[in-house]
């Protein structure tokens, strides 16, 4: 088999968020957040995708999977020891906001939650593993979206700079990665995990929500500037989700409509955050829809000065458009919709499975904004099953692993400068979308269900050892 040749120093690891591993539900004085109110099932990503969003817990009609999660807070040793016995140069994890601002909108920073990051920071690093850390991973303060408005309010940009100065001189002796929001771009199809807030039902969606973005995009820049001043050397990079647009065919009509929607959801919110300004493309979108951005003197100032020094993106699918969808399947799981691509698998969950994508994105990226790039997700979400004997013999994660990493040391060939590769969910968690436990992503099983049963206990997976192969041979032993 082919050998790659990743660079030496390339960052292998693994990649979660708080709000999908940690629990300890109002631990440690910790405020409620957005995951917090998201009930688990199928039932989520309706209310995802649905207007109208009351944000408050039912406990009659649901059940809430991200209040224990698998209990990380608790057993954040055991999991830490796991990732290093892979052989993790780096673990991609977020900081849950509200354990360090409760309501988001407290002068004083809160100590218990600020102690609990010190403790796992300093257990990654006794193992030799480097925090990535994100500062906003879908978990924004309740306390914003219902008293603030999300996003959409200006005034939320204080209360994140608070947050971002308040973490980066308590960590900034241990923390030299840092990403601002994740998958900054979701905004557009999942506004309440990406903006913090839902749509109202007979609301016109633009305005708002190109509103969030300018704000978040403000936000970004404070953090990126904060985090060179006060971490001198630390690397700070934007998130999105990327999927590369193909069109369905060669008509010119189809390979325009391709085109438009890959510049406005792959790449619009990345040039704000990399280049540091609007891209021309946006003027006549925001001519089109109505759009005005209320903005104030000294943002576009500031958008120039606070650049990001990486791009981190998710890869996990790639999308394919025709103008006229009349008479075509439409792809199944997808989140970001498009039309199914007949030469493409798809998961348990629908998600098209696609490794060249990968190497088509990170050209693409490269091509674009010649920053260096890290895949801070990528991953299969799929059914396990343990042997009587306790084995997980997930021989399919493998075989996706592979290609993708494949398919990344292929782009490096290309001439990409890629960081790292962390992949989603290295230990099975609470999906994002669905709130399921059987959507598994983990090298690391959690004895955890959907109905809420199971005893936490770690295994390790069939990839578990595949991947540990893979760090020490530096991605030679595929
Ligand atoms: C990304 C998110 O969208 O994909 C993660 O950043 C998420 O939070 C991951 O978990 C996989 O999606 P899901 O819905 O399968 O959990």
């Amino acid at each position: 088999m082919k050998k790659y040749s990743f660079p030496k120093e390339f960052l292998w690891g693994g990649a979660t968020a708080a709000n999908q591993i940690e629990g300890g539900f109002g631990e440690g004085s910790k405020g409620l957040n957005i995951a917090d109110v998201l009930p688990g099932g199928k039932e989520r990503l309706t209310i995802l995708q649905s207007p109208g969003f009351n944000f408050e817990i039912d406990r009659d009609k649901y059940d809430y999977p991200n209040h224990e999660a698998i209990d990380f807070y608790h057993r954040y040793k055991e999991d830490i020891a796991l990732f290093a016995e892979m052989g993790f140069r780096v673990f991609r994890m977020s900081i849950a906001w509200t354990r360090i601002f409760p309501n988001g909108n407290e002068l004083e920073a809160n100590e218990e939650g600020l102690a609990f990051y010190d403790r796992v920071f300093d257990e990654l690093h006794q193992h030799g593993i480097e925090p990535v850390v994100t500062i906003s991973h879908y978990e924004m303060p309740l306390t914003l979206v219902k008293d603030y408005g999300g996003w959409r309010n200006r005034e939320v940009i204080t209360f994140f700079e608070r947050y971002v100065n308040t973490i980066f001189h308590r960590y900034k002796d241990k923390v030299k990665y840092w990403v601002t929001f994740n998958e900054i771009n979701s905004g557009f199809i999942m506004p309440i995990q990406g903006l913090g807030f839902s749509i109202q039902k007979e609301e016109d969606k633009y305005q708002p929500t190109f509103q969030a973005f300018h704000h978040q995009f403000v936000a970004s820049s404070i953090a990126v500037k904060a985090c060179h001043e006060i971490i001198p050397g630390a690397k700070i990079g934007c998130m999105i989700l990327y999927a590369p647009v193909y069109s369905y065919d060669s008509n010119p009509e189809n390979v325009m409509y391709a085109l438009e929607e890959e510049r406005l959801f792959n790449y619009f919110c990345a040039d704000v955050q990399v280049r540091g300004e609007y891209p021309a493309f946006i003027e006549r979108y925001f001519k089109e829809h109505g759009i005005q951005i209320n903005m104030k003197d000294g943002d576009l100032k500031l958008l120039k000065e606070g650049r990001v020094d990486f791009i981190g993106f998710s890869y996990y699918m790639s999308r394919t458009e025709r103008k006229d969808k009349t008479d075509l399947e439409q792809s199944q799981g997808n989140l970001i919709g498009g039309v199914k691509n007949p030469f493409l698998k798809a998961s348990d969950w629908g998600w098209e499975i696609d490794p060249v994508g990968l190497r088509i994105s990170l050209n693409q990226l490269y091509d674009r904004y010649q920053v260096p790039l890290f895949v801070v997700e990528n991953g299969l979400g799929a059914h396990d099953k343990v042997e009587e004997d306790g084995s997980i013999h997930d021989d399919y994660r493998i075989d996706y692993l592979r290609d993708h990493i494949k398919a990344a040391g292929e782009a490096i060939e290309d001439g990409v400068d890629l960081m790292g590769y962390t992949i989603w969910g290295c230990i099975d968690l609470v999906s994002a979308s669905s709130g399921e436990f059987s959507k598994r992503y983990g090298l690391i099983y959690v004895d955890k269900h959907d109905d809420g049963s199971g005893t936490l206990e770690r295994k390790r997976k069939k990839s578990f050892y595949w991947y540990k192969d893979v760090i020490a041979s530096n991605g030679e032993k595929l």
